[in-house]
């Protein structure tokens, strides 16, 4: 086994809600793949390797892990599709690609754009109101309810619930892990009703979705809500906090932005290499294998620390460090790459996009009013509570 190994506090919860940039810029630069004695896993921080991992699962695999909080555990493949390996990965995928393609996406602008302006219009710019409660947690959980077809008034629900399983993430309780069954007897009731009285929504399509001529089972489907259900909440919650806070904090960018709206679809691009919500996913080496020159042995955690990955100055350049509301090319990895790439990438794009072009329409000049709230986590860069003034 070579390879350096620089320790870094990688799975340190607290790490994340710090300000891990500066550490892992060293870690990447002088040991792109390296040994964390202390959590016993190989932890990748360069782009162009981060890549080399996420379209290779026939030497990475996912089905023994993808979570630091994984290691050990066992892992059930019926739990969500980002478990899951070739083939039958991209079987499970198909069945609900098609809802989330770039083109039926952007059908659902109008909607998203009303429920926007409705959350803005209760919004009293003259007074601080929490960004998080008032419209990032919110929007996406409206968002994803409609597309499962959940009724809105479980919205506090949708929004406990998954706050419990993303907190489980890094820190399984019996009150988070409650709150997790909780959920999947809601998701229960819901199919129930379905298998009675179809919908057209994707609920009902998932209880008669097949692979090679066989229904999924109900746990698949459960688990195939709970991962739509919770996977496109807390990041696109985090890119459009971490994202207004960024441009608040980078006036010129702001004001650039507004005053040429081309600009609008590169901004988000970099909103999202700069915040990079989910900071790490893992594989495992399915044998012995080089990555970097390093040799890897067979069944070693690997873990892609994509939040590094998107500071590469090999591929960023000098100004990897700068948020650039300009910046073309920016190949991010904020979704991922290769096998499992992010289901709900467009569909977070157009959610953030909207959101800006209301907020910058309406309060061009929003101000952050108090202290920023971060959570522990070993998975994602989430801001809790950010006070804002939007009329200042
Ligand atoms: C800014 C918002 C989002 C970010 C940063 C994000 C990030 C990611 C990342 C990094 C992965 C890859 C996991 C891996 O490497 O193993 C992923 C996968 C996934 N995402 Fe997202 N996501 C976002 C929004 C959404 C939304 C809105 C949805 C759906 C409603 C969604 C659904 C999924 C699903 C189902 C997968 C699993 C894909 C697979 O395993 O093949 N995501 N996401």
């Amino acid at each position: 086994m070579t390879g350096g190994s620089f320790e870094i506090p990688l799975g340190d919860p607290a790490f994340f809600a710090g300000d891990p940039d500066p550490e892992m810029a060293e870690l990447r630069r002088h040991c792109p793949v390296s040994w964390q004695k202390g959590g016993e896993f190989w932890a990748v921080t360069g782009l162009r390797d981060i890549q080399t991992v996420g379209k290779d699962p026939a030497n990475f695999c996912s089905g023994q892990g993808v979570l630091m909080s994984d290691r050990g555990r066992e892992i059930a493949a019926e739990d969500s599709v980002l478990y899951l390996d070739p083939p039958r990965h991209e079987q499970y995928r198909k069945l609900v690609n098609r809802a989330f393609t770039p083109r039926r996406v952007a059908t659902l602008e109008p909607r998203v754009r009303e429920l926007t302006v409705d959350l803005l219009d209760r919004i009293d710019p003259t007074q601080p109101v929490d960004l998080v409660d008032a419209l990032c947690a919110p929007l996406p959980l409206l968002v994803i309810a409609e597309l499962l077809g959940l009724p809105a008034e479980d919205r506090d629900s949708f929004r406990r619930w998954s706050d419990a399983i993303m907190e489980a993430a890094t820190d399984l309780t019996e009150e988070n892990a409650l709150l997790a069954l909780e959920l999947i007897g809601y998701f229960d009731g819901q199919l129930d009703a379905r298998a009675e009285a179809p919908t057209d929504d994707l609920l009902s399509a998932l209880l008669v979705a097949e692979v090679e001529g066989t229904r999924l089972t109900r746990a698949e489907v459960q688990g195939f809500c709970m991962t739509l259900m919770v996977a496109g909440n807390e990041t696109t919650r985090s890119l459009m906090s971490g994202g207004l806070v960024a441009l608040a904090d980078h006036p010129q960018q702001r004001r650039r932005l507004e005053q040429e709206p081309e600009l609008l679809a590169p901004a988000i691009e970099e909103m999202l290499r700069w915040v990079t919500p989910i900071m790490a996913m893992a594989r495992t080496t399915t044998g012995e294998v080089v990555l970097h020159d390093t040799e890897l042995g067979g069944g070693e955690y690997v873990v892609l620390a994509y939040g590094a990955a998107n500071r590469d100055e090999e591929v960023f350049g000098e100004t990897a460090d700068c948020f650039d509301v300009t910046r073309s090319p920016n190949p991010h990895v904020s979704f991922g790459f290769g096998e499992h790439f992010c289901i709900g990438a467009s569909l977070a794009r157009l959610e953030a996009r909207v959101l800006l072009e209301e907020v910058l329409a309406r309060w061009p000049d929003y101000a952050v009013a108090g202290d920023i709230e971060r959570a522990p986590s070993t998975l994602f860069r989430q801001i809790t509570h950010v006070p804002v003034l939007f009329a200042p």
